[in-house]
């Protein structure tokens, strides 16, 4: 599988979207990652739909909906509506997880489960046949610019071998804290597809900075 990379657009600079979605397509990014947070799963809250829509006029790449909301059955037609190309809730969020990933096949986008970093990867079991992307936070999820948590390699290289067993192509996602010192590692364990934030964002040249991170994934 191509490695991508899916820059978080938590950290960008809100007055001038547009602008800073042509750096992100210039600089060669494959997914836009949107950080979707309300104040209750976590502690953060960050933007919703409306936003979605705006920039899915204004940029052709894929959006990768990472929704960290309580009952996100409640809000999955509303994202897929704006946009969303790839829906991701948390099964931390889910009392009902295979239904709510019917419901995301059904609407036609993919489907991608989130998993928090103490949250064992046997939960997934039953339902990783139906799913397109496995996403393994690498912080605790609420806020961009955290420090990567060292546990997470093994983790990722497990969940890799999991994936490897199934007779289906699904995307091991790899979210927080990714930086230059960590990024090898998480590319060996066995990540597809790298979301990154503040690394590019707090960069002096986000463009080139995501030209750097591409290059080390095409490796
Ligand atoms: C954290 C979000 C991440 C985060 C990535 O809850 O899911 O997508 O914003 O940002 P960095 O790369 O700064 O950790
Ligand atoms: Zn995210």
């Amino acid at each position: 599988m191509l490695r991508k990379l899916a820059p978080s657009i938590l950290d960008a600079d809100f007055t001038c979207l547009e602008k800073e979605l042509r750096v992100l397509e210039n600089g060669g990014a494959d997914l836009i990652h949107l950080d979707i947070m309300d104040g209750h799963f976590v502690p953060n809250i960050s933007f919703g739909a409306k936003i979605i829509e705006s920039i899915k006029s204004k940029t052709s790449l894929p959006l990768d909906v990472h929704l960290m909301v309580e009952n996100p059955a409640n809000h999955i037609k509303l994202f897929v509506e704006a946009g969303g190309d790839i829906i991701t809730i948390h099964y931390e969020t889910c009392k009902h997880l295979d239904r709510v990933i019917q419901s995301i096949v059904g609407m036609g986008v993919k489907c991608g489960i989130a998993l928090n970093p103490a949250t064992p990867l046997n939960v997934v079991e039953y339902i990783i046949n139906k799913i397109d992307i496995l996403l393994l936070m690498t912080v605790n999820p609420g806020f961009g610019g955290q420090e990567f948590i060292p546990e997470m390699i093994n983790k990722i290289t497990k969940a890799k071998e999991i994936i490897n067993s199934q007779n289906k192509l699904i995307a091991l996602e790899v979210d927080g804290g990714i930086n230059f010192n960590n990024l090898s590692q998480v590319i060996t364990a066995g990540a597809d597809i790298i979301v990154a934030g503040q690394i590019i964002f707090k960069s002096t040249n986000p463009e080139e900075t995501i030209n750097k991170i591409k290059n080390i994934l095409i490796k």
